[in-house]
């Protein structure tokens, strides 16, 4: 099934002057961009796009993570795309990812880890209107 599915390239990762590098992994494995933007994302941005960990210990921390630098947000499509993605980005914590996902290449830590991807068509769809209002 065509999917589309909603990434975030993190702060760290704009931070260290990795978008190009990022984005060629999505592309050479023919996932298309349909949408795009550098972004400085609010602190409600945040809290929405994390809402599932409202209350954890690590609330706090993830939303200023996210909201310390510009992130890129964008819509990526293709056959199977919301699995696909999260294949390319690696599994949470990068010490654990597969070698060559995206996360095993870049990622710093379980907190920055580089990159999201929508774990569902439900959650593609939440965040989507989180990101592309
Ligand atoms: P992401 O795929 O963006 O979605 C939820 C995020 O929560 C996840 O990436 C991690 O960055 C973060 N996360 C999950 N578990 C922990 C944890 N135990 N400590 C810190 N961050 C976490």
């Amino acid at each position: 099934m065509t999917e589309k599915t909603l990434v975030l390239i993190k702060p760290d990762a704009v931070e260290r002057n990795l978008i190009g590098s990022i984005l060629v992994e999505y592309e050479r494995n023919g996932l298309k961009v349909l949408d795009m933007k550098l972004i400085n994302a609010s602190t409600e941005m945040a809290e929405q796009h994390y809402a599932e960990h409202s209350g954890k210990p690590f609330f706090n921390r993830l939303v200023s993570y996210l909201t310390r630098s510009p992130l890129v947000a964008l819509v990526l499509k293709g056959e199977n795309a919301i699995s696909r993605v999260r294949a390319l980005n690696g599994t949470t914590d990068p010490e654990d990812s597969q070698d060559n996902t995206i996360r095993a290449l870049y990622g710093l830590s379980m907190a920055e880890n580089t990159v999201h991807a929508s774990d569902s068509l439900e959650s593609a769809t939440r965040e989507r209107s989180i990101w592309f209002s």
